[in-house]
């Protein structure tokens, strides 16, 4: 792919404008209102933040009521069978909305969109006015257009080529806490996973592009910035020079202010000391690196095409930590992975137990169709692999546990959140590796730094005072 075929033409982009103007004829005066529902991960919560700027550009204001909406959009998520079930029952949900207000307008987008099965099947719900795959979210104006029209429905297949768009505005949720996407798509085709058949090729941003984004969020007075990626160690490959996610940290430590930059998510065949050295010398990288595992076996690591084995992926773990010795790690983990024996199992406690993780995400395999995996022999029954998931939720909470423990009597930075969901009295916050602290205040810090002495932990946050 040439730089020029990597964005979205002027031609696309000029045509979409002409789309938006046609359509803030059609919403100016109508105080029109629009609610998006994002299920899955950071990226597509990122995803949902541009397709906010876009609405927001066409004359709609964003709701969080679903029932006063004049559109509504569904970003899904394709990652595991949960996921699609939960898109389905949303877009079965607003059927009802649908009969009490014709004229309300319902599309469907994201992951789970980008599947042509999927497509196919959403097709036949004549409630859903468009649908699109993750490569086709700047033609959004042409898509309510149509539907604002009445005209035909819109159900895009993306390009075999996705490209990267630059000229979709954000309408960022959080005033402190921001997603910044670095690239976009993976190269990996591990073999359980569906990104790559749905997000398409890697596909990296221009570094110049990348650095004002953060360089605007920090003088605007962001405190939490997150480079997203699927593989955010092969950042650049595809783009001239070569630039590192390294080079990136580098600039970016560079930008005046308090703030803290993490990393999401990254692939440990991709990651270099580079890297490593970098997050040691960068006065805003957070103290903290989440490097997935998937499986703590060799032979499941070869059959899962993850191309590392323990032995390497422990090597990174003991640079991390050596270069930052404060750091704490996060990780992935899959169970009854096909073919996944007692003794595989087994060695996943092993790693765990070894590494400890600050926290782990842990996951039971789910066979994703048109996947390697999901055709591979000796899948795993669901009862075994419950129990292992079970029995390795068990053993990081006995770690986790242990390391609240250890923070009590610490006094930690962190940045609030905000009031607590249960209790006026209580602010949540978290620190920089996103362990979540309580406190009581009759100030209201949302959005701030501030230090918080730990009086007391249990298993899954921390509890202490101002
Ligand atoms: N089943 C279970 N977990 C999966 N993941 C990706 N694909 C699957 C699947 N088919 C997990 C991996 C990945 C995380 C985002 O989701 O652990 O790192
Ligand atoms: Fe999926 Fe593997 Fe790519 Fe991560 S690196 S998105 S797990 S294929």
């Amino acid at each position: 792919m040439t730089m020029k075929e990597k964005f979205v033409s002027c031609e696309e982009m000029g045509k979409q404008l002409a789309f938006a103007e046609k359509v803030r004829e059609l919403t100016e005066g109508k105080n029109f209102k629009a609610h998006i529902i994002t299920l899955g991960c950071q990226q597509n919560e990122a995803d949902s933040e541009r397709i906010s700027g876009a609405l927001n550009s066409l004359g709609y204001t964003i709701t969080d009521d679903d029932m006063s909406a004049d559109l509504i959009i569904i970003n899904t998520c394709a990652i595991r069978e949960h996921a699609e079930r939960r898109a389905l029952s949303f877009i079965g949900r607003y059927k009802h909305n649908k009969a009490k207000n014709p004229d309300m307008v319902l599309g469907v987008c994201g992951c789970m969109m980008a599947q042509e099965h999927r497509m196919k099947q959403v097709i036949t719900f004549p409630y859903v006015d468009f649908a699109f795959g993750t490569g086709s979210m700047h033609r959004l104006p042409e898509f309510v257009y149509t539907a604002l029209t009445k005209g035909k429905r819109k159900f895009i297949k993306d390009p075999d080529k996705m490209q990267i768009c630059e000229d979709i505005p954000v309408l960022r949720k959080s005033g402190y806490k921001a997603w910044v996407s670095i690239m976009y798509g993976c190269n990996n085709f591990c073999t359980y996973c569906i990104v790559p058949y749905v997000r398409g090729r890697e596909r990296s941003r221009l570094p110049k592009d990348i650095i004002s984004e953060v360089r605007e969020l920090v003088e605007s007075g962001y405190k939490d910035i997150t480079l997203l990626g699927q593989n955010v160690n092969s950042y650049g490959k595809d783009i001239e020079g070569k630039p590192t996610v390294a080079d990136l940290i580098n600039e970016i430590s560079k930008i005046e202010g308090e703030f803290w930059l993490h990393l999401m998510t990254s692939h440990p065949k991709d990651a270099t000391s580079e890297m490593i050295d970098a997050i040691a010398s960068s006065k805003c990288c957070a103290n903290c690196f989440h490097l997935p595992l998937q499986s703590g076996s060799d032979a499941i690591l070869k059959r899962m095409n993850r191309h590392y084995d323990i032995e390497r992926y422990l090597s990174i773990v003991n640079e991390l930590k050596a270069k930052n010795p404060h750091i704490t790690l996060t990780t992935d983990i899959i169970v009854g992975f096909p073919g996944e024996t007692e003794e595989d199992f087994k060695k996943t406690l092993d790693v765990v137990e070894k590494v400890r993780y600050d926290s782990i995400y842990t996951f039971i395999y789910s066979p994703r169709k048109g996947t390697p995996a999901a055709e591979m022999e000796d899948q795993i029954p669901e009862e075994i692999q419950k129990e292992r998931f079970n029995r390795l939720v068990d053993l990081q909470n006995s770690i986790s546990k242990d390391f609240n423990d250890a923070m009590v009597g610490k006094t930690v930075k962190v940045l609030v959140d905000g009031k607590s969901k249960n209790n006026e009295k209580v602010y949540m916050s978290r620190t920089e590796n996103n362990r979540i602290v309580h406190f009581e205040s009759e100030k209201d810090y949302t959005g701030q730094f501030i230090n918080v002495h730990i009086t007391r932990g249990d298993t899954f946050a921390l509890y202490g005072e101002i």
